[in-house]
């Protein structure tokens, strides 16, 4: 695996290639990561990760100084798993100038759930991701791009963006790689304390009962059971930003009766000083 710091070189590895399979990451990589490697690779005739810590999608008081930086391990994990370029740029290389052009996505979609509770988080990341996109896939005729289901309003930003801007990358979305007891795996587990961790499993398990609870009534009397939701985890010590059941369509609130509609029950809540998130599609 060829280990590249700037676009350059980058670009200089790909050239030959037609179809990058393309995993971009903030780096601390868990087996969910992995996975997408893995599935992201056979779609591809060449695979590429890039990890990079997007100062522009942490808000001021947020975890990006102490998000953990484990180049060397995660080089390791990428390599093993197939990865045949990483793209590991420094912050000057990405951002060498205020980027004062972003992409701001449409408010229907990106002020709500994350977007409310993380202002700015969407711009963030869109810019961020066209500009990996840019760096991957300038001149090539078509390419991949594997995101992970946990963060499923990112994807959802991500594959309008793509349709919007006319990209020719396919937008492919892995499920949620969870421990054994359940929990959704990510880079920010590795915030909580051994008794955090134990309790940590109880957002899936009440996104599980929100989504029974749901079908059950049908649908009747939604926001009740969204806030018996919330007052659940809070009585457990939690406090929970929302628990809610939306259409996947375009995370709306649903219209109308369950059967109608795909949903996905989604959630956020706070553990201590750790913020988790989870989803699932009912
Ligand atoms: O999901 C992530 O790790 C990040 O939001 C992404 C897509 C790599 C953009 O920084």
């Amino acid at each position: 695996m060829h280990i590249v710091h700037t676009i350059a070189e980058l670009r200089d590895k790909l050239s030959g290639f037609e179809r990058p399979a393309f995993v971009p990451t903030m780096g601390n990589l868990h087996d969910g990561h992995i996975a997408l490697v893995k599935q992201a690779r056979p779609l591809g005739d060449v695979t590429v990760s890039s990890i990079f810590v997007n100062r522009l999608q942490f808000a001021p008081h947020e975890d990006f100084d102490s998000y953990p930086r484990t180049l060397d391990a995660d080089a390791q994990r990428l390599e093993e798993a197939g990865c045949d370029v990483l793209f590991a740029p420094r912050e000057r290389e990405l951002y060498p100038e205020p980027q004062t052009y972003k992409v701001h996505p449409a408010n229907d979609l990106a002020d709500i759930l994350e977007g409310h509770f993380r202002p700015g988080f969407f711009i963030g990341v869109s810019t961020v991701v066209l500009k990996l996109f840019s760096c991957v896939y300038a001149g090539m005729p078509a390419g991949v791009a594997a995101f992970g289901k946990k963060d499923y309003q990112q994807v959802m930003v991500v594959r309008r963006m793509v349709r919007q801007f006319a990209l020719p990358i396919d937008i492919l979305a892995g499920e949620t790689q969870r421990a054994q007891d359940g929990l959704a795996l990510s880079s920010r587990n590795g915030y909580l304390s051994p008794a955090e961790r134990r309790e940590a499993v109880e957002l899936s398990r009440e996104l599980r009962a929100l989504g029974d609870a749901a079908k059950a009534s049908n649908m009747a009397d939604l926001p009740t059971l969204e806030a018996q939701a919330m007052q659940a985890l809070a009585r457990r010590g939690w406090k929970p930003d929302y628990l809610t059941v939306r259409r996947r369509a375009d995370l709306q609130p649903p219209q109308g009766a369950l059967a109608d509609e795909p949903l996905v029950v989604l959630g956020a809540a706070n553990l201590g000083n750790t913020r988790l998130i989870d989803n699932l599609e009912i």
